[in-house]
């Protein structure tokens, strides 16, 4: 992720890779006035060492963005971060050993990918569909742990517009699974970053919300409702664990900046955020409708992909014989666009037919553009696979369908599919290769 981050930093590259939200939308006169007012007025609590969970300030206006979504937290159950990305380093630090299982949803977002290897967990991805996880296999999955002895540490999701996929877990399945944790008094970290970014239809109960704060450990950022680059998240979590935490936190590095959490305080207090998010979330659903028609237009009729209704990714899956670690190559040397392949958001290996597409960091335009590009990339792969092996195969109809879709998934009957899957000539196997952008 880090290599295809630094090749799509170039200006010729159309990156549809990262998530970051659109530079033009960062309010530069707000943060120069306030920037101004914070040397003025609280310069030397600004420019020191803070306390490890965080000044109490930034906590009151947590409290209030975590509102805005239906929850009530205690300034006591939350510390400060450095991003959210500190938070699943941090609670994955205290709480996993090596071998101790962790649960997530398939995919996954990538940059916790990296969080659970360094920890040596044993990570048990649980498949999705267009309702999120599925609780169902949830279920199954820590039957058979159980009766393997085995006790998983914590359960990672992204319920809402997740990262990569752009699903969102039904209300039906969040209740459960907050019941599955009381129940088998298991942990759940819900990572939140986009709940609020939602372009259509009703808001859903976060887990935290449903749970009351016992067992569900709660993840907030700052980075898609302010900016990344104050590098400010949060999370909230009952005693026991927040206590390690802190811990953990004061060994990682001592405090999260205080001249960004003094910034925060002042940006978050008054209604201006809200105006913000309402802005962006008009400009971001407007780049969600471009990159959905564009996909419509672009993508052959072998693709499917996910319909998000808020948040900033889609997931597009292509024919199996589609690798898109190689496609994503193609695509960087002979179109100039990027994506995230894949295999990033899994751990053992899976999504190589699938990638993320990103919608919020450049306009309609290249948008469209980028998707126009990718799509010839497929249709040239999809032609040659039919010119060496005189096949003609679609995705596998089981495999995450989109959300909604204006247009259906083509649809085969199974006993056809299978066996034209028979007669299909195998591709000569692929050397293993060097690690190249985006294979993290
Ligand atoms: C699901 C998810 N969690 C955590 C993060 C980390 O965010 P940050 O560290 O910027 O708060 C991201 C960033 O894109 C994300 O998508």
């Amino acid at each position: 992720m880090r290599d295809l981050m630094a090749i799509t930093a170039r200006p010729d590259v159309i990156s549809l890779a990262g998530g970051l939200p659109d530079t033009s939308t960062f309010p530069a006169e707000t943060f120069a006035s306030l920037m101004e007012e914070i040397a003025r007025e609280s310069c030397a609590s600004a420019l020191q060492y803070g306390p490890t969970e965080g000044f109490e300030g930034t906590k009151d206006r947590i409290v209030e963005v975590m509102a805005a979504e239906g929850m009530r937290a205690d300034t006591e159950d939350i510390v400060v971060t450095t991003g959210g990305q500190q938070v699943i380093d941090l609670v994955t630090k205290t709480l996993v050993d090596p071998g101790d299982v962790v649960i997530c949803e398939a995919p996954t977002y990538p940059g916790a990918v990296p969080v659970f290897s360094s920890y040596e967990a044993h990570v048990v991805q649980i498949e999705m569909d267009a309702e999120g996880m599925r609780i169902d296999v949830l279920e199954e999955t820590l039957a058979q742990l159980e009766r393997d002895g085995r006790r998983p540490k914590f359960v990672y999701t992204v319920p809402t517009f997740q990262n990569p996929a752009g699903v969102t877990l039904s209300e039906e399945r969040r209740r459960r699974l907050v019941e599955i944790a009381r129940e088998r008094e298991l942990l759940v970290l819900e990572d939140n970053p986009y709940g609020i970014l939602r372009y259509e239809g009703e808001q859903l109960p976060p887990l935290y919300a449903l749970d009351g704060g016992e067992y569900v450990l709660y993840l907030g950022s700052f980075s898609k409702i302010f900016s990344p680059g104050i590098r400010l998240g949060w999370l909230v979590a009952p005693e026991p664990v927040l206590a390690k935490v802190k811990l953990g936190k004061q060994a990682a590095d001592l405090c999260t900046s205080s001249l960004t959490q003094r910034l925060v305080e002042s940006y978050f207090a008054d209604g201006r955020w809200r105006r913000y998010v309402s802005e962006v979330s008009m400009l971001y659903r407007d780049r969600r409708d471009a990159m959905l028609d564009a996909l419509a237009e672009y993508f052959p009729a072998e693709a499917e992909w996910t319909r998000p209704a808020g948040g900033l990714f889609i997931w597009a899956t292509l024919p199996d014989f589609i690798d898109t670690g190689d496609l994503l190559a193609k695509a960087l040397r002979e179109e100039q666009v990027a994506f995230v392949p894949g295999a990033a958001a899994y751990l053992d290996g899976r999504g190589r037919s699938s990638m993320r597409l990103n919608f919020s960091a450049v306009g309609a335009d290249a948008i469209r553009e980028g998707v126009k590009r990718i799509g010839k990339v497929v249709r040239e792969q999809i032609a040659l696979y039919s010119t060496v092996t005189g096949q003609h195969r679609a995705v596998d109809p089981e495999r995450l369908p989109r959300q909604g879709s204006r247009q259906e998934p083509p649809s085969r009957p199974r006993g056809d599919r299978e066996d034209r899957l028979a007669e299909v000539v195998q591709l000569p196997e692929r050397k293993p290769k060097r690690r190249g952008a985006g294979g993290a």
